[in-house]
């Protein structure tokens, strides 16, 4: 006879397989969704019965076949072009079960993630009013997100999911705070839309506070000598979570389950949380996520989605005045690894949006949350275009010097593109120059102001300080955390739209 533990045990022994045997798609395959378009083919895959034969077929295309072993199938579609909407079905032998997607759409799939100003809403940003009520004049940008949630494990599938599949509404957008929708990913999306004119995929994932170490598989920690831990995070950059993040957590249940559907690219907004944690192994840790995010998507997706896919990143805004030594200046920095632009050799197929000039000290959500996200999403559309669309024409790059030197009395800085417009020179406290007798300007070390003397189309002028020539070693430039008014830094392109990121040089001896 059984004994009544025994039979429980049975029982949910088996319930899990009768609920592994359930048939149907992963949780982030829905009604509404956007495939990734041609020449990729995108990748489609759910639970169903081991043994079965399961059978995928898109109205007008080639049925596909596949078999469920361990209770998982998946297949590859044949590249499917952009087009009307199509209806995506699987069918499973043995149970006659068959469940049909509709409204499926083909275009460009993008994954969005970070930490609380990637999570900023549309409802949250400058203008909210006018933006939700834009929302339902992009249907062909189609928004998806995963709900919060962290594991010890690796998963294969979403916990939960927060919006599933949907077309654009002021309600989703606008949804609960830091949650539905991404400002900076919606925004991205819709600009981008309106330059490729087909339907775009926005697959968002991310979570206020979090350090890079809990997006990085345990394989990417180890690389940068950052090893398993419980990671202590400053409250202030919290919303509503857990203080305390174990490393690798949320790749595990956030991006892990993510890896077998094909995309284009992936943009993301974090760092904050760097600031003051592992600070100097960010130009580690950031540039090798990257790598093992490209990695793993590529093998997920059976090849489908290319290694080295095209991955954006805002360069961080500002927080607190008056240099208050925030960490900012250092982990903005190193979110180039230590280059100070993007694309770079280290970090290829990248680009940068830069929020520098974009402070704002009276944002309800506190200065570490600027409301102006559309620039910040205009500047991302402009990298895509220029590095994952390879358009030729559109500069994305604010200027960067390539070199300095001293000659008698003046400091030249030579930069690669114009910088006459948009020059700013009320300001003094933007250049300063390092007096050392060490190279690096290490210890010892001392930066000194010093005054735009001239400027034209490639390069500034600036004084030289109190100091022998000898001991002139570097330059830098904005470098503090909060160095410019709104928009209002010294250096742009020539359109004014870009500016100067910061940046560190070694000066040259004429
Ligand atoms: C493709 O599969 C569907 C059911 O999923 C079926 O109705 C259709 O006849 C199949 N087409 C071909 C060409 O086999
Ligand atoms: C998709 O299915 C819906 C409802 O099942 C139907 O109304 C629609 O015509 C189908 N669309 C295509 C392209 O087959
Ligand atoms: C599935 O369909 C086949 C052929 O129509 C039929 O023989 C079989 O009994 C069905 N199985 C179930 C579980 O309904
Ligand atoms: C962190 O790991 C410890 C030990 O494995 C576990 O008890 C705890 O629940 C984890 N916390 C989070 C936030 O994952
Ligand atoms: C990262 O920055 C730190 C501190 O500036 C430096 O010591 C280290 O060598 C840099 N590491 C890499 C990989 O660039
Ligand atoms: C998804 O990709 C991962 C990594 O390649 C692989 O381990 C896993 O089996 C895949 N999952 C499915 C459902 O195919
Ligand atoms: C920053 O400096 C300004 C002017 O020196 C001062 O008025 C302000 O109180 C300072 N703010 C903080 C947070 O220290
Ligand atoms: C907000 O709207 C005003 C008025 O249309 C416009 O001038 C401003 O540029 C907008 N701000 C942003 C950040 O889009
Ligand atoms: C490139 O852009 C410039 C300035 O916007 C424009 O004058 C020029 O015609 C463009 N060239 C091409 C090939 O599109
Ligand atoms: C560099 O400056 C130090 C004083 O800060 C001075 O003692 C030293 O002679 C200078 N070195 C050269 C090569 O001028």
């Amino acid at each position: 006879m059984l004994t009544t533990v025994t039979f429980s045990l049975l029982l949910s022994a088996f319930a899990s397989v009768l609920s592994a045997e359930v048939f149907r798609f992963s949780s982030y395959y829905g009604n509404h969704m956007v495939l990734q378009k041609a020449p990729a083919k995108a990748v489609v895959w759910g639970f169903g019965q081991t043994g079965a034969k399961v059978v995928v077929s898109l109205s007008g295309s080639k049925n596909v076949s596949t078999t469920v072993i361990n209770g998982i199938w998946r297949t590859t579609l044949e590249p499917v072009e952009v087009g009307d909407p199509y209806n995506l079905t699987a069918s499973q032998s043995i149970t006659n079960s068959s469940i049909t997607l509709t409204d499926v759409l083909f275009g460009d799939t993008w994954l969005c993630s970070g930490q609380s100003n990637m999570a900023f809403t549309v409802g949250q940003v400058i203008n909210a009013t006018e933006e939700l009520a834009l929302a339902s004049k992009f249907p062909d940008v189609r928004i998806f997100q995963a709900a919060l949630a962290h594991s010890d494990e690796e998963l294969i599938d979403l916990a939960r999911v927060e919006v599933p599949w949907s077309r654009p509404t002021a309600e989703l957008l606008g949804g609960k705070q830091f949650s539905h929708f991404s400002a900076v990913c919606w925004l991205f999306g819709r600009y981008l839309y309106k330059t490729l004119k087909y339907p775009i995929g926005l697959v968002h994932s991310s979570w206020g506070g979090t350090p890079v170490e809990a997006w990085s598989s345990p394989r990417a920690l180890h690389k940068c000598g950052l090893m398993k831990s419980v990671l202590p995070v400053q409250s202030y950059f919290m919303e509503g979570a857990s203080t305390n993040w174990n490393s690798s957590v949320l790749w595990n249940a956030m991006i892990h389950p993510l890896l077998n559907m094909t995309i284009t690219g992936a943009i993301w907004y974090q760092g904050e949380a760097n600031a003051n944690y592992n600070r100097d192994k960010y130009n580690c840790s950031f540039p090798v996520m990257i790598d093992d995010w490209r990695m793993a998507f590529h093998e997920g997706s059976d090849g489908q989605t290319p290694l080295g896919f095209p991955f954006g990143f805002v360069q961080l805004s500002t927080y607190l005045k008056n240099n208050s030594k925030d960490g900012f200046r250092e982990i903005r920095w190193h979110q180039t690894a230590d280059y100070g632009y993007a694309p770079n050799e280290r970090m290829k197929n990248t680009f940068m949006a830069l929020a520098i000039d974009l402070p704002d000290d009276r944002s309800p959500w506190g200065s570490i949350h600027p409301e102006d996200k559309q620039d910040v999403a205009y500047r991302l559309v402009l990298g895509a275009r220029a590095v994952a669309y390879g358009e030729k024409n559109v500069s994305f790059q604010g200027p960067f010097p390539t070199h300095a030197f001293l000659e008698q009395d003046f400091i030249y800085i030579v930069f690669n593109q114009g910088i006459e417009q948009g020059i700013a020179i009320t300001n003094d406290r933007f250049f300063e120059i390092c007096c050392s007798e060490d190279k690096a300007c290490g210890s010892g070390g001392k930066w000194f102001h010093v005054d735009i003397v001239k400027h034209g189309l490639y390069y500034v002028i600036v004084s030289t300080p109190q100091c022998p020539a000898a001991n002139i070693t570097a330059v830098r430039y904005l470098w503090t955390d909060w160095p410019c008014q709104l928009k209002a830094c010294p250096i742009y392109s020539s359109d004014g739209l870009l500016p100067a990121p910061p940046f560190i040089l070694a000066i040259t001896k004429q």
